[in-house]
């Protein structure tokens, strides 16, 4: 019976995860999308603590003292760092909690292959070759299942090359460890890949002698390629390459299930691996590029953005007060925010903007690039933050319909997801990415603080045509002005 209620308890923490990832999909269901997955997880582990029997454990777990601390201290550390991260420090934390995803499921693979090796293996000689063979009670002979072999290796693999890469983009993230490659690295990588896979195949195969000592050997290899796939790859393509990383954490947790016949596992690893490869490739088709461009890495690193510099001639700037004037009369703005907008936390004074001039009779919409900051869905958080209405926000497609009628585009921090490069030349780094068509509008406002470039690092031309108009300052700093000049008008 307490097994049934167990499956129960599983089969619901598994609809909750599905229900779950379907409310994350908006964000005025997201909030409590995630506290459903997080019920159900929860549920999850407290009956597989208290109801979970079988043949090894008949009368149950019995070491809560330990299995409590873990989660005690386990959560009290999750929640004082989720608590504490700035919004643009947030795919750092992603990593970080994806990297510990992996080491769980490598950690898994370790001891169960720990259990395997010191229950089933005994080096024995057969036909005169000595070889490992699986001793069942001591009475029977016969070889290790290669399934479950095969499953181990898996989650040894994915999830050590997961943990290793996480935390190098953890730290790349974070500046404390800088891009690094040498000539010859992808071959190197895609060599240490192949010896790998061939070493796994081995062991699954031939179950060797000494089967444990090469177990060990393809974990330290698996750990060395997660560190050298990550170090090559420019620091801002991080997001796309955690992403990829969070589907290996998925895909690895899977073979835990498979392990353990444990479906909610499996459920649970499955829907994050599947859920990490799509979205891992909607960024790659945001931003128009292959994902094997983004692993090979020139954009976004220092090399490719600074071969695209070149100076553009003149631009001109606005003052506040013309601004104020300009945006005051309008019928209709269209806002633009970037990751200079999160950079200085400018999403509250921002919508205070939004709400001044509405007030005046001006019609104020905000035009949302996919990509636009530095995660998916990072503009859309940040407005919400400061409880902009979400009927406001304009995807990229249906802003570009509205362009043509608005008076004013206001761009706040943002730079590459508006430079008509990706549209007109070829040569760009960018040329093909979908952007924000702002030119189509009267008049374009920018605000940034220098004529410095973006995630791309190269210059945008759209700050050089006729209709734009630079106004430089902390995007915060220039809304709080704003705001003042507007009142006076
Ligand atoms: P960016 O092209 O990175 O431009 C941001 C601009 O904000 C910079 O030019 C910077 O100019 C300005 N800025 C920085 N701090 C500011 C502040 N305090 N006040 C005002 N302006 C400030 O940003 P974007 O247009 O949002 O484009 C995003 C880029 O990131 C795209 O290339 C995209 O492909 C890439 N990317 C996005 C993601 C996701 S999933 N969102 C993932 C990886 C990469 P100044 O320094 O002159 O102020």
């Amino acid at each position: 019976m307490e097994v049934n209620i167990l499956t129960l308890c599983y089969l619901i923490a598994a609809v909750t995860f599905i229900v779950g990832l379907k409310m994350l999909s908006h964000p005025e269901t997201a909030r409590r999308g995630n506290g459903v997955a997080a019920a159900g997880m929860t549920l999850a582990i407290l009956g597989t603590i208290f109801l979970y029997k079988d043949k090894d454990a008949p009368g149950g777990l019995h070491n809560y003292s330990w299995i409590f601390a873990g989660i005690l201290i386990g959560g009290i550390i999750g929640t004082m760092a989720a608590r504490r991260v700035k919004m643009t420090a947030m795919p750092e934390l992603v990593s970080l909690f994806n990297g510990m995803g992996g080491a769980c499921a490598a950690l898994i693979s370790l001891i169960e292959f720990g259990h395997l090796a010191h229950n089933n293996f005994e080096t024995t000689t057969v036909n005169s070759v000595v070889t490992d063979v699986y001793v069942l009670n001591n009475v029977s002979t016969q070889p290790v299942a290669t399934g479950t072999v095969l499953i181990i290796l898996l989650g040894l693999i994915i999830g050590s090359i997961s943990f290793a890469g996480s935390v190098i983009a953890w730290g790349k993230l974070n500046g404390k460890i800088k891009d690094y490659s040498f000539r010859g690295q992808h071959v190197m990588n895609l060599v240490l890949l192949g010896l790998l896979v061939l070493l796994a195949a081995y062991i699954i195969g031939w179950l060797p002698v000494h089967a444990s000592l090469y177990f060990y050997l393809v974990f330290a290899m698996a750990l060395i390629y997660g560190v050298f796939f990550v170090l090559p790859i420019g620091g801002a393509d991080m997001p796309v390459v955690i992403s990829l990383l969070n589907s290996f954490t998925g895909v690895a947790a899977a073979c835990g299930g498979f392990l353990y016949n444990n479906k909610v596992m499996l459920t649970g690893g499955i829907l994050v691996g599947a859920a990490g490869t799509l979205l891992t490739i909607l960024m790659c088709k945001a931003m128009n590029r292959s994902l094997g461009n983004v692993l090979i890495g020139s954009f976004g690193s220092p090399k490719g953005g600074a071969t695209q510099n070149k100076t553009q001639g003149l631009y001109k700037e606005i003052s506040l007060a013309d601004a104020a004037v300009v945006m005051a009369y309008s019928n209709k703005i269209m806002i633009v925010p970037g990751y200079g907008l999160a950079v200085a936390q400018a999403q509250h004074v921002c919508h205070e903007l939004e709400k001044l001039l509405t007030e005046k009779g001006v019609e104020v919409r905000y035009a949302i690039h996919p990509v636009a900051g530095r995660m998916p869905g990072h503009m859309n958080v940040l407005l919400a933050e400061a409880d902009v209405n979400y009927d406001k926000l304009l995807e990229m497609e249906v802003a570009n319909e509205e362009f043509q009628t608005t008076d004013v585009v206001l761009v706040l921090g943002a730079n590459d997801v508006v430079n008509p490069a990706a549209k007109s030349d070829s040569s760009s780094p960018i040329y093909g990415m979908p952007i924000l068509d702002v030119e189509l509008a009267k008049t374009i406002i920018v605000n940034k603080r220098s004529m410095k470039p973006g995630y791309a690092g190269i210059e945008n031309d759209l700050f050089f045509r006729p209709k734009t108009s630079m106004l430089f300052g902390d995007a915060k700093k220039v809304l709080q002005d704003l705001i003042a000049e507007i009142k006076n008008v």
